[in-house]
């Protein structure tokens, strides 16, 4: 097979490479886990704590650099997880006696990412809990599991303190455990490979490298959430959700009701095919593993590039900027009724039932439509959204309606606006 000098399996300079940023990986995820143990006593994970207690954190000098070192070593953690895995496919670094190391980074990248997402809500600023709503949302679309899903992630019917509860239980006890079972299992994996031993200096350089970060780079934190951003979806999609949603716009495109191929059954597959590496390479040549990986990896790019729009600044203020209520020109028009129960047929027909109810329940990919007399009675405004909602609010994850006709739009308009109890 593919074991030549270069091969990372082989005990050569890439193997001894790969096992050192691996050690560094496992020495980073030390710090982020010893590093939120010490933050732990500090937050307060309720609706009323969270925000001030972050911000009391951020201006204490030692605690503060702990903070930030917690936030920046996630996010290199990320990068450099993403690049070593890439790393290693491309040199077949999973096969035997590798395997359990490339699980315990798969895991190891897995766990951080849902730590990574988990943790943007703590803050409890504007744009954490406006992400977790459309997060929520996205979750809500899976077929069949949909509203257990975003019940289960939202633990009601929009984000409150409960929410927080969840996701702070999550990222403080769940996804850890996943973490250091597998730093253990990576030090045992690296242990017993003794004729390949680490650099140190590469061992311990992403620990430096977050350590020196935290000390100049603010992290990401902003105004502190009110009642109006826990049903909002104006936030900018972050950095390491960019490519999902630009998988989910992407997949929008084949119809409104597809989009949970993008952001849920392809990173399935994606991750499958990762921890599935060491056996598929029994039966696969690595050129063609290769080539699936690059499959993968061209998809999210170019679903990111053409589909995403702007990412949200990774630091400082990321405040979403809320869409403008434009005041209609003139004194609105009465509700046509009839065009209105026309609107109501439109509306099952086209499938905007399978995201949103008008009713007290809450729909499940997007929210509930109940208020939007109140909210939006403008009907050129629902009109323009609805055919195109990314023209009015760029990090829209709803999909657009281009083929309605005029008339449809109008009738929608009319059922959306008609007042309701
Ligand atoms: C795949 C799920 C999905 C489908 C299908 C869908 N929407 Fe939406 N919709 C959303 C989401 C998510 C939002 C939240 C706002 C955003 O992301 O821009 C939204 C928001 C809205 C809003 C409120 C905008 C605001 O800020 O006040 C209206 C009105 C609306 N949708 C109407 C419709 C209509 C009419 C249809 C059918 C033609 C439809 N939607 C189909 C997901 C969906």
């Amino acid at each position: 097979m593919n074991r030549g000098p270069q091969a990372a399996g082989g005990g050569g300079r890439l193997d001894r490479f790969v096992a050192s940023l691996m050690l560094g990986l496992l020495i980073l995820a030390a710090g982020l886990i010893v590093s939120g143990l010490l933050l732990h006593g500090r937050y307060v994970p309720t609706v009323a704590g969270a925000h001030s207690s972050v911000a009391a954190l951020h201006e204490g000098g030692l605690i503060g650099w702990i903070a930030r070192f917690h936030e920046w070593g996630t996010a290199l953690f990320l990068l450099v997880g993403g690049g070593l895995i890439g790393l290693i496919v491309f040199t077949s670094g999973y096969k035997s006696p590798n395997e359990w190391r490339w699980w315990s980074l798969v895991a190891l990248v897995a766990a951080v990412f849902g730590l990574q997402v988990t943790g943007h809500l703590l803050p409890f600023d504007r744009h954490g809990v406006q992400t977790a709503a459309i997060e929520a949302g996205v979750g809500g679309r899976i077929p069949f599991l949909g509203s257990t899903i975003r019940e289960a992630m939202l633990q009601g019917a929009e984000v409150s303190g409960s929410t927080l509860e969840a996701w702070y239980l999550v990222h403080r006890w769940l996804l850890p455990l996943v973490v250091v079972a597998a730093v253990i299992s990576g030090i045992v994996a690296l242990a017993r490979r003794r004729e390949t031993k680490p650099m140190v200096w590469i061992g311990i350089a992403p620990l430096v490298v977050a350590s020196i970060v935290a000390v100049f780079l603010p992290p990401a934190f902003g105004s502190a959430a009110s009642q109006a951003d826990f049903a909002a979806y104006n936030a900018l999609p972050n950095w390491y959700t960019w490519p999902l949603h630009g998988a989910l716009k992407l997949t929008e495109r084949i119809g409104p009701a597809w989009s949970w191929i993008g952001v849920a059954l392809v990173p399935g597959l994606l991750i499958g095919f990762l921890a599935a590496l060491p056996w598929i390479a029994r039966k696969l040549a690595p050129f063609f593993i290769g080539t699936i990986f690059t499959l993968f990896i061209g998809f999210f790019a170019t679903a990111g590039v053409l589909c995403a729009g702007a990412i949200a600044s990774p630091f400082g203020n990321q405040d979403p900027v809320a869409v403008p209520i434009e005041e209609p020109s003139g004194a609105l028009q009465p509700i046509r009724v009839e065009l209105a129960s026309e609107g109501e047929r439109i509306f099952t027909r086209e499938g905007c039932s399978g995201c949103h109810t008008l009713d007290q329940f809450t729909g499940t990919g997007g929210p509930n439509l109940n208020r939007e007399f109140v909210k939006r009675p403008n009907p050129q405004w629902l009109i323009r959204f609805i055919k195109d909602p990314s023209s009015v609010r760029p990090s829209s994850t709803m999909p657009s309606f281009p083929h309605l006709s005029r008339t449809d739009l109008e009738a929608l308009a009319e059922y959306i606006r008609k007042p309701r109890p």
